[in-house]
């Protein structure tokens, strides 16, 4: 018989949105929080450069909007742009009274705002260059300590059970989900009145990328087997400048170091940005991703470089202690020569579709955070909007989940998970080799450059794997790689299909068949429902 665990909420993830919602909940409620690995393990403990946000006098609402929609490239909904931006202030201030250490500037003593791409302003409020651990490491102590919330590292949902899933009358509704407690190697149910997607992003679904292990799409692909609609999974932001170097694990080389005055350049020196773009550097990441893709392939480089050692080794070092101190353990002295750079999977625009509260399709299910598609980012995200939009929407749904305290909640009886007809797999080089096998098609097919050719290649690939997991999934006991494995077929065969449905180039979504915008008719999301359910209203 499985354990069943019940709390008026389950928060599935620990990271800015999954943290900064639990915090405010918990002020009237019993929250869980679930980590697959450990609590701190996720994006928002490796983000660097800092949070957008109008804080300065000669900033203002108006332009952060504005350059947002620009990068968005005519997809951002413009009344999410709004919502989000315009609470961004008191966002950060409630991050200053949890007590998150931000840089301040020497001379002035306020607060440093630095500049990345896309923004006309300096306008990214940071902790040096890294702004995610000082955030994730405040809110997390602030979690541990909170006598109504539960955190449960290592403990991986598997799937969300709803009323329609159990095959019970009414309407549908969520009503928890199986949870795999890796340690004790056994499945839990966690029954909530309110469950929470916080589950971060899928950029593991490719070969390079900047994230973590965790960001497998979990919370996207779980919302798809459930019923939720999915929008605009074409469009995966590749970060121009992760480090180059084969002992380093895709580690990303921060936005900001372009920001503060750094410049790339050809292996013979030479600068290139000004070719592409009149914002050279500080063009939005789409384009210099983009012009770094095609420089590498023309010259046939491995790397191109970014330099910043022309500005002081004091300033460097005061301004990038992480990016530096990192670079030193490969060798890399970046206060004397340039930092050897290649482009890498960083961002899933794309995700669950919600309105403004963070409601999926499912009542009772929210998400929010990297998992979500809320409409702010469009076609490709500006720098350093999304912990803001971790923040903001973290509040937005806490919010709609207080509105519903009053209505009376009882646990279900919900049926254990049954282990009855699975063995245990004496095959784990199939989930290692499916593993690799997806992820590399994925960079080759389904990358920064994309042709009709390439999608339909990796559409028949990933085909064949999904049949493969499925088989295996049902024959075997689950384990963590298995989850993730089945997860990122999913995820993966998600933006393959929203990528050959956009016959066009907009934001991410490059290809050399239809290399324009189709600016024919107005700009669409991409929306896969999945088969066997209605969409609802929006
Ligand atoms: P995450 O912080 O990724 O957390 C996901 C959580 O979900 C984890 O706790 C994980 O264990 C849990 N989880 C996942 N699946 C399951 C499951 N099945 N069961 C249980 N738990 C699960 N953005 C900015 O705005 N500014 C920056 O400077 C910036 N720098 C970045 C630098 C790097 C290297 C990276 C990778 C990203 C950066 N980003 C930045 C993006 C930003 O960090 C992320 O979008 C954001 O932190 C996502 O937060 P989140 O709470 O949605 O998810
Ligand atoms: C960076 O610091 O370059 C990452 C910023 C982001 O992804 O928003």
């Amino acid at each position: 018989m499985s354990e069943q665990i019940c709390s008026e909420v389950l928060v599935i993830g620990a990271g800015a949105a999954g943290l900064t919602l639990a915090l405010r909940l918990a002020k009237s409620m019993q929250v869980c929080v679930l980590a697959k690995s450990r609590l701190e393990e996720g994006s928002t403990y490796y983000a660097q450069g800092g949070v957008a946000a109008v804080l300065d006098e000669a900033d203002s609402v108006a332009s952060h909007i504005a350059d947002t929609l620009d990068a968005g490239a005519g997809l951002c909904h413009p009344q999410v742009v709004d919502y989000t931006v315009s609470h961004g202030r008191a966002a950060i201030e409630k991050l200053i009274e949890r007590g998150v250490p931000f840089t301040r500037d020497p001379d002035d003593g306020h607060y440093h705002l630095t500049r990345e791409g896309g923004h006309s302003h300096r306008r990214v409020i940071h902790a040096a260059d890294a702004t995610g651990k000082a955030i994730e490491t405040t809110l997390l102590a602030q979690a541990r300590q909170h006598p109504n919330i539960q955190l449960h590292e290592r403990h991986i949902a598997v799937d969300l059970i709803s009323r329609r899933k159990l095959g019970l009358a009414g309407d549908n509704r969520v009503l928890g989900a199986y949870v795999l407690d890796r340690d004790a190697d056994r499945v839990k149910v966690f029954q909530a009145r309110s469950v929470i997607l916080a589950s971060g992003g899928a950029s593991k679904v490719y070969l390079y990328s900047s994230n973590p292990d965790i960001s497998t799409g979990d919370g996207i692909a779980m919302a798809w087997r459930a019923g939720c609609r999915v929008g605009n999974m074409e469009f995966n932001q590749f970060h121009p400048t992760c480090l180059y170097h084969p002992r380093a694990k895709s580690f990303l080389i921060t936005e900001a170091v372009r920001g503060e005055g750094g410049v790339l350049r050809l292996p013979n020196g030479e600068r290139f940005m000004e070719r592409f773009d009149p914002r050279a550097e500080l063009a939005p990441r789409d384009i210099v991703a983009r012009a770094i893709d095609h420089e590498m392939k023309r010259l046939g480089a491995e790397c191109l470089y970014l330099d910043i050692s022309h500005k002081s080794a004091e300033f460097i070092v005061q301004h990038f202690p992480t990016v530096y101190a990192r670079c030193m353990e490969f060798g890399i002295d970046i206060t004397r020569e340039g930092i050897p750079v290649v482009p890498a999977a960083h961002y899933t625009c794309g995700g669950v579709v919600t309105d403004l509260h963070g409601r999926t399709d499912l009542p009772g299910l929210y998400a929010i955070g990297e998992v979500s598609h809320t409409g702010l980012h469009g076609a490709n995200r500006m720098a350093s909007n999304s912990l803001l939009e971790c923040l903001v929407f973290g509040e937005a749904a806490a919010a709609d989940i207080e509105q519903q305290q009053q209505q009376a909640w009882q646990p279900h009886r919900i049926r254990p998970w049954d282990e009855s007809r699975v063995t245990d797999s004496d095959e784990e080089v199939v989930v290692a080799h499916n593993w690799d096998e997806l992820r590399r098609f994925m960079w080759d097919y389904v990358g920064i450059v994309r042709t009709n050719k390439r999608l339909e290649r990796a559409k028949r690939r990933v085909d064949l794997l999904n049949g493969e997991i499925h088989e295996y999934y049902s024959n075997f006991r689950v384990s963590n790689d298995l989850l993730e494995l089945r997860n990122l077929v999913q995820v993966a065969e998600l933006i393959i299909r929203s990528a050959m449905a956009r016959k066009e180039s907009r934001g991410l979504h490059y290809t050399l068949d239809y290399p324009e915008p189709n600016n024919s008719v107005p700009p669409q999301d991409t929306l896969l429902t999945p088969s066997g359910f209605s969409a609802p209203q929006d």
